[in-house]
């Protein structure tokens, strides 16, 4: 129940005042980091926004910029508004505000949901800070299709890590000491539902899954997003079998409130309402309004409908006054939860503002988060890790130097001016900075006339490359799809004249999605996956090639051997012919140029030590129905470095009433070890890790048999055994 006082104020209100209060813009505030990716706000004025927080149309606004601008709004809207109801500061604080942590998809793959938790807090404490109170984070998408370019934003392919992932982030936004501390900021779940399975891997393209697809896969980090205790959700752009999201009941309502009890605000991302007449589902704009209301979008984001149209839609009847009632108290106990009706300028506070944003602090978590999240795909004849003297290091490739992806896509109020590029890392790792060279060798997408001449001189005059390609990061991201997921043709032809010198390379690849690698690069005899790091990109990146840092990240999604692939998940159906040993060689599920696996699956992911698995143990290989199973492998490093590795557990339902993955992941340990050190690693398995989906769409677990793998990857054999359950 809402305050006395708030319940009150919602008696006073207007129809319009009421509509006022689910209408959010972009915030109008010209100037600042935020500008450039929110030429809407910029080009709007902002005086015409002042006057419509006086007037009480607007319920907050998103990627503004600084205290003091929210502070001036705040004003308006406690003295001069005729209610007095505190505005609401939203941005899109996705991994980092002024201190930028690695995209999410990277530190996914660190499989370390503390440190999850802790770059989330840090991110929330920090956009607080500067005033904000609502962050459109975590986004909880599946992302099975590495076309799709905004999979950079989520945890990858795995339900599994997903739903934790979103656990993580969600407590971390908002903190341990409830949402009314300044400190804290609600958290959003994001795109409800199934926005990472658009056809083609085409951003805001359409999507049709099975209800059953929908429960068993895209619904579960939603929900652990909900048991986390986010407050909001955002409808998805897409429509899903012919209803979009942002108009769909059974989605938002049915599903969401009514069965599993959200109690929270539904908001729809950008234009979402209005697009639902692109979508050619709503007529018109009083139509959209009506469909997406309806439905149980409470708060419109952008397009202004709600205020422009709710009022004569529940004057003609067409919209009940409960309905609209009931979208004002969501967005009111959201306030009221963040404490802003007891001081509506709790998180505006210039001083802080400057005291706490890119502290010591922060910017040691970034480089600690950049260097947790580097995967090793390849070490051959140990290369890695790199002496800190005694060798001429030549860094070549358009990601070798200067300001530029760094911070990573969907980064408001970041900079890459802030960030520290590769040669600056490496040179402060190194004992002789005279020693690293830089030359870029290629442009991103095109060759730099010289450059191959210039970076096979470089590569010639050093004793080791490192050769940093890849992606920028405008290719990942929101409306970046691709249609061919390669290394830039321009700078493959850089890798193969830069390796054909036949020295030593490492390659180090900037991305934000799974990339289809082959030729040169793919030969290189050692390829860290370095993504996109943050603030302290250069020097997490140094960390691990020095070895400093050893590499104990793991792919968040599977590298394919092409393109042609997508989508492609490790935990895929078996199909009526499996590729493999057996009958019918060539009337297989594969393809004519190699079978359909991973290159580099997911959960894969070297280390500077050697790791081996041996003697699993089965725990007796029964699991009574009402019991437990420990299942139990030794894994040990019998290199002369310390590891981290991540043990997973994977399980695979051999039978059952509906067909199951070859493989899912029902665990995961990361555990160190030291140089010759062994250790037990155990998992429990009760019959709840082996839920299902079921023909009555209701989670369901079946008697039988179950294979399961302890192992360093999807694709790995690790040691591998069978139970039964009871
Ligand atoms: O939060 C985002 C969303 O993920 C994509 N569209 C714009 C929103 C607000 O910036």
């Amino acid at each position: 129940a809402l305050p006395a006082g708030v319940e009150s104020l919602i008696a006073q209100m207007t129809v319009q005042e009421k509509a006022g209060q689910l209408t959010l813009m972009a915030a109008a505030w010209a100037g600042g980091a935020a500008t450039a990716l929110n030429p809407a706000g910029a080009a709007a004025n902002f005086d015409g926004q002042l006057e419509e927080a006086r007037r009480g149309r607007l319920t907050g606004v998103f990627n503004g910029n600084g205290a003091v601008m929210a502070k001036r709004m705040q004003t308006v809207a406690m003295r001069e508004a005729r209610l007095k109801v505190p505005l609401l500061f939203a941005a899109d604080i996705i991994h980092g505000f002024r201190t930028v942590f690695p995209v999410p998809l990277a530190e996914a793959g660190s499989f370390d949901l503390d440190l999850a938790r802790r770059t989330a807090r840090a991110a929330g404490a920090e956009a607080a800070a500067s005033g904000i109170d609502w962050t459109f984070a975590p986004m909880v998408d599946i992302a099975r299709d590495q076309r799709w370019g905004r999979g950079v934003e989520g945890a990858g392919e795995d339900v599994l890590l997903g739903r934790l992932m979103a656990d993580a982030r969600v407590r971390g936004f908002q903190g341990s000491k409830g949402l009314a501390a300044p400190d804290a900021v609600a958290a959003c779940a994001k795109h409800f539902a199934a926005y990472g399975a658009g056809e083609a891997g085409l951003d805001y393209n359409s999507v049709d899954v099975s209800e059953r697809t929908l429960r068993d896969v895209y619904f579960p980090p939603f929900q652990a997003a909900l048991t986390a205790g986010v407050p909001t959700v955002m409808a998805s752009f897409n429509e899903i079998a012919g209803v979009p999201a942002t108009a769909n009941p059974w989605l938002l309502t049915e599903v969401l409130h009514d069965e599993w009890k959200f109690d929270g605000l539904v908001v729809s991302d950008y234009t979402g309402d209005e697009e639902l007449i692109a979508h050619g589902f709503a007529a018109d704009a009083r139509e959209a309004t009506r469909l997406a209301f309806l439905a149980g979008v409470d708060m419109s984001m952008q397009s202004g409908f709600y205020i422009k149209h709710l009022p004569d839609l529940v004057a003609k009847g067409e919209v009940p006054m409960a309905r609209l009632d009931q979208a004002v108290r969501r967005v009111l106990a959201l306030k009221v939860a963040l404490g802003l009706f007891d001081d509506p300028f709790r998180r505006i506070d210039a001083r802080r503002e400057k005291t706490q944003v890119r502290t010591k602090a922060l910017l040691a978590l970034a480089r600690e988060a950049g260097s947790k999240s580097i995967v090793m795909l390849k070490n051959d004849g140990d290369l890695l890790p790199l002496a800190r003297s005694g060798k001429r290091i030549a860094l070549i490739g358009p990601f070798a130097q200067g300001q530029h992806d760094l911070v990573g896509p969907w980064n408001v109020y970041g900079t890459d001016a802030e960030a520290v590029d590769l040669l600056t890392g490496v040179r402060e790792a190194v004992k002789d900075a005279a020693m690293v060279t830089a030359t870029d060798g290629s442009g991103i997408d095109a060759p730099l006339p010289g450059g191959i001449d210039a970076a096979v001189a470089a590569a010639q005059a050093a004793d080791v490359v490192v050769l940093a390609i890849g992606e920028s990061q405008r290719m990942s991201g929101e409306a970046q799809s691709r249609s061919d997921i390669v290394v830039p043709a321009a700078q493959q032809a850089l890798a193969a004249a830069v390796i054909a010198t036949g020295k030593p390379v490492v390659v180090l690849l900037s991305t934000g999605r799974g990339l289809a690698l082959s030729g040169p690069v793919l030969d290189a005899p050692a390829i860290l996956v370095t993504w996109f790091l943050g603030s302290e990109a250069g020097r997490s990146i140094a960390d691990v090639l020095f070895g400093i840092m050893a590499p104990s990240a793991r792919l968040p999604v599977s590298f394919p051997h092409a393109t042609g692939q997508q989508p492609y998940h490790y935990a895929h159906k078996s199909t009526g012919r499996p590729n493999g040993p057996g009958p019918l060689t060539e009337y297989k599920a594969h393809y004519r140029e190699f079978a359909n696996d991973a290159l580099f699956p997911f959960g894969h992911g070297l280390t500077y030590g050697k790791i081996s698995y041996g003697a699993l143990d089965l725990g007796g290989g029964q699991l009574a129905a009402d019991g437990m199973l420990t299942l139990s492998a030794t894994v040990t490093n019998s290199g002369t470095r310390a590891a981290e590795e991540v043990v997973q557990l994977y399980v695979q339902d051999v039978t059952a009433s509906i067909t199951r993955p070859v493989r899912e992941l029902k665990a995961f340990r990361k555990v160190a070890l030291k140089p010759g050190q062994s250790q037990v690693v155990r998992f429990t398995v009760r019959r709840a890790d082996l839920l299902f989906v079921g023909r009555d769409l209701q989670p369901t677990v079946e008697p039988g048999r179950f294979r399961v793998w302890i192992a360093p990857s999807a694709q790995a054999e690790g040691v591998a055994g069978e139970f039964t359950l009871a």
